[in-house]
């Protein structure tokens, strides 16, 4: 059994990991922990975890209890996990952090985008990029992992096939993404208030967003060099998914785009190529740890449009982190996992 500790199990993500954890079977939570709700049981804050959880109580954060655990994750605002990691790993515990902590490997690109210091530079080398889908070598080894942002996952595995065989014009790449309002976390913000991002849908940060340097880090490996990425995301009225809709020019007609993508991810239990002509719903990956992409080239033309969705909850942040532990400590990848997406 590996012994899990989660901080910040309060969160969207926190209770997600609890969800997903629960029918895990070689995963135990051992320790939980909120600040504001030290003391309650995880049954009374969460009764769809009854008959699951019901020993279990949040605490406040505390290294040498969670330094007895085999594995930690840190489901944290960021700069939370800059603090707390350093004192775990040097006690022999692996870091999973599903914040933004450690996905940016230039401190100063980090100090930037999140407007504060990085915390702890000297761990970035150790910091491995939790996606599987290009990183599972490095994943079985590592120590600590940053778990990718729900919209880096969606965009750079739609972009993946068409820029690792040097198909694409990686100068002029569109990401044109939405995303369910869950993605905010679970803090009261105006926002999100059922009456203001109801019935409604708005883009925003057009002029640059956090996760940009996130895509763009990992859309560069993939290319070989520069790209030039337009990300815009949007917010829309779900609670749960994120919806990618990406642009890319690619001039060779006589490429096979749907075998290209089927050959790319026949081997992954978690990415779904559907067939030509398909068009993915966020519906059909509600609650579920899959990537479920399509691709089409409009009226023949030069320009393909890839359609990419998962869950921003389970993909996009506490399945995947799952999917880093099963990985991590040698387990099946799909332990905890396998289950389908909840329709309607
Ligand atoms: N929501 C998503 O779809 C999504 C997707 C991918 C990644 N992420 C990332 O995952 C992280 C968590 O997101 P979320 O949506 O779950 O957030 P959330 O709903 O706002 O929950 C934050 C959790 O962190 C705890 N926390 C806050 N400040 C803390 C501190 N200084 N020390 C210890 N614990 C602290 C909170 O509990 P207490 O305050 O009671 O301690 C709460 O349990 C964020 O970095 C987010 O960017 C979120």
């Amino acid at each position: 059994m590996v012994k899990v500790g989660i901080v910040g199990g309060t969160g969207y993500t926190g209770v997600e990991l609890l969800r997903l954890l629960a029918s895990h079977p070689q995963a135990e939570v051992a320790v939980i922990t909120s600040r504001s709700e030290a003391g309650t049981s995880v049954a009374d804050m969460y009764p769809n975890l009854r008959g699951h959880y019901d020993n279990l109580c949040f605490s406040v954060p505390d290294t040498k209890t969670l330094g007895a655990c085999d594995v930690v994750f840190f489901a944290t605002p960021h700069g939370v996990a800059h603090s707390l990691a350093g004192e775990l790993l040097a006690a022999g515990t692996k870091v999973i952090d599903l914040s933004a902590d450690f996905r940016l490997q230039d401190a100063e690109e980090w100090a930037k985008w999140y407007g504060q210091p990085h915390g702890a530079p000297e761990l970035l080398k150790d910091a491995v990029y939790g996606l599987p889908e290009v990183n599972r070598e490095q994943i079985r080894n590592a120590r600590l992992i940053a778990v990718p942002g729900c919209y880096p996952t969606a965009t750079q595995l739609g972009f993946l096939p068409l820029l690792e065989a040097g198909l694409a014009d990686a100068s002029r790449l569109i990401a044109d993404c939405k995303s369910g309002v869950s993605g905010a976390g679970r803090g009261a913000a105006v926002g999100s208030l059922f009456c203001e991002a109801g019935e409604s849908m708005k883009a925003y940060s057009v002029k640059g967003h956090r996760h940009l340097p996130e895509i763009t880090q990992g859309l560069r490996r993939a290319a070989g060099g520069d790209v030039g990425l337009t990300f815009v995301p949007h917010l829309t009225p779900m609670i749960r998914g994120i919806h990618s809709t990406l642009y890319a020019t690619v001039v060779d007609k006589a490429v096979d785009l749907q075998a290209l993508f089927e050959k790319r991810y026949a081997d992954e239990p978690f990415v779904d190529v559907m067939p030509a002509g398909s068009h993915p719903e966020t519906r059909s990956v509600r609650g579920a740890n899959v990537c479920r992409i399509a691709v089409h080239r409009p009226q023949g033309g030069d320009l393909v449009v890839v359609l990419s969705v998962i869950d921003n909850l389970v993909k996009g942040a506490s399945g995947q982190a799952v999917q880093n532990l099963n990985i991590l400590f040698g387990l099946d990848e799909r332990l905890g996992l396998s289950h389908a997406g909840m329709l309607p």
